[in-house]
């Protein structure tokens, strides 16, 4: 049995390993992964297991799909995908070839196309909150004995297309936990299924609950305002850094990593450009530094240009909005002189009261002028502020502020936070967000 992408592959495998398929509309496909995977409907877990796949039909009943073990990459490429030549549900076998071996779920995708000739693209996402929607809703969902990756499950899925809408749908997996599937004539219309059932149920996920008061920090702290760091805090814009700075690397003949891009974050565009050069062990003058930060900038523009508000992070915008209904008062603190840019993109220019960005200071983060500049607009006092934050020179800025921080990320990278979350979707929220409006609602009174 091989390890996949959503736990172990199933079925018995025949792979040929090849270079990558060229099939049409892939890049298309692509960028739905990427977006699924910017709001978190695939991805991997906190063990490390893998969720999610898609697929588009090519040839007759062959269809391309997401390659098993791709779920922790962030951008997929030509050779993370796999074609699916035949499979044979009764003998739970599978014929394949590609760079990469098929997912665990290609056997639900086949069974899909096989069924309706005019489907043409499956996306299998993860969200609970969807998943509990639909379930309660009573979306068509196949039986809870009917597991992932199963020729059972398989069966299950073709009975339901043919039972409800023949070309497009959703179906909730009853057996998978949080498992979805949407189908569709086009990638564009499955995509558009997906993004309309999120919008359906993702506002019931953030409910201020009390829970644990007690035990979260931010009880004991009187907070009046909270501040946030735009990248990787409300949207992920580090790959589209990440694409420019390889560029520019590349000039020079080297090579610039995912995990050197994980130095950059938070750090001023010229800081950048500096950490990237050192690492070529470049020297360059200081107008040719700045040509070069003109040339990133003019890229890394073009790749944001067509960023809109699906790409905000999962559950974020509900928590600002819940926050500013409680009294909290809200300012963004940001590295980027693209800000005004991205919010506007984003809409979400009226969730802050105040926005203080690259623009507006002398001193780049850890240096803590970011966000006293905003605590100081806000006219409120540090000491009444948290930070929001992904990068450690955020949270080194917060701290040297005397401000609260919570970090997004992982408590290993982000240490000197007063407490870690992974994203604004997990439970921790209303540990966090309770107490913060509470704090806020006495002190208005
Ligand atoms: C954020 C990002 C950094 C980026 C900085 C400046 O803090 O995390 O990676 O270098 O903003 O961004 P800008 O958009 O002004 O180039
Ligand atoms: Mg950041």
């Amino acid at each position: 049995m091989l390890i996949s992408n959503e736990g172990y592959v199933k079925y018995n495998a025949k792979h040929i390993f090849s270079k990558p398929i060229k099939v049409p509309y892939l890049l298309q496909l692509n960028n739905a992964r990427t977006l699924m995977y910017n709001l978190g409907l695939i991805g991997v877990n906190s063990t490390g297991v893998g969720y999610g796949n898609l697929s588009i039909r090519f040839h007759g009943d062959e269809f391309l799909i997401t390659g098993t073990n791709t779920g922790a990459i962030s951008v997929l490429s030509p050779n993370d995908y796999c074609l699916v030549k035949s499979f044979d549900i009764v003998r739970n076998s599978i014929i394949s070839c590609g760079p990469v071996q098929a997912s665990s779920e290609s056997m639900t995708h086949g069974a899909i196309y096989r069924s309706v000739s005019e489907i043409n693209c499956v996306i299998h996402i993860h969200s609970k909150n969807i998943f509990d929607g639909m379930i309660r809703d009573k979306y068509p969902f196949t039986p809870e004995n009917a597991e992932y990756g199963t020729p059972d499950l398989a069966i299950a899925i073709e009975n339901c297309v043919l039972k409800s809408d023949k070309k497009e749908g959703l179906i909730v997996l009853a057996g998978h936990d949080e498992g979805i599937i949407a189908y569709g004539c086009t990638v564009e219309k499955t995509l558009k299924l997906i993004l309309e059932i999120k919008k359906k149920y993702e506002r019931e996920h953030i409910i201020v609950n009390v829970t644990k008061e007690n035990n979260s920090i931010m009880s004991k702290n009187k907070i009046k305002a909270a501040i946030f760091d735009l990248d990787g805090v409300i949207v992920d814009t580090a790959k589209y850094h990440y694409i420019a700075w390889k560029e520019i690397a590349k000039k020079y003949g080297f090579d610039f990593t995912e995990s050197d891009n994980e130095r950059l974050k938070g750090v001023s565009r010229m800081e950048s450009l500096d950490i990237l050069l050192n690492i070529g062990k470049i020297k360059i003058s200081q107008k040719e530094k700045e040509d070069l930060a003109t040339i990133k900038n003019e890229r890394y523009k073009a790749l944001i240009a067509n960023m809109n508000p699906d790409e905000i992070l999962y559950g974020v915008r509900e928590f600002i909005e819940s926050l500013r209904s409680n009294g909290i008062l809200t300012a963004l603190g940001s590295a980027s002189k693209n800000s005004g840019f991205i919010l506007e993109k984003l809409n979400i220019l009226p969730l802050f009261d105040v926005v203080i960005d690259g623009n507006h200071v002398s001193n780049a983060k850890p240096n803590p002028e970011v966000f006293l500049k905003a605590a100081k607009l806000l006219n409120t006092l540090p000491e009444n502020c948290v930070v929001f934050e992904d990068a450690q020179a955020g949270i080194e800025a917060a701290k040297a502020a005397n401000m609260k921080c919570i970090g997004i990320g992982s408590p290993k990278i982000l240490k000197n936070a007063d407490l870690v979350i992974e994203g604004f979707k997990s439970t921790e929220l209303s540990e966090i967000l309770h107490p913060l409006c509470l704090n806020a609602k006495k002190q208005q009174k």
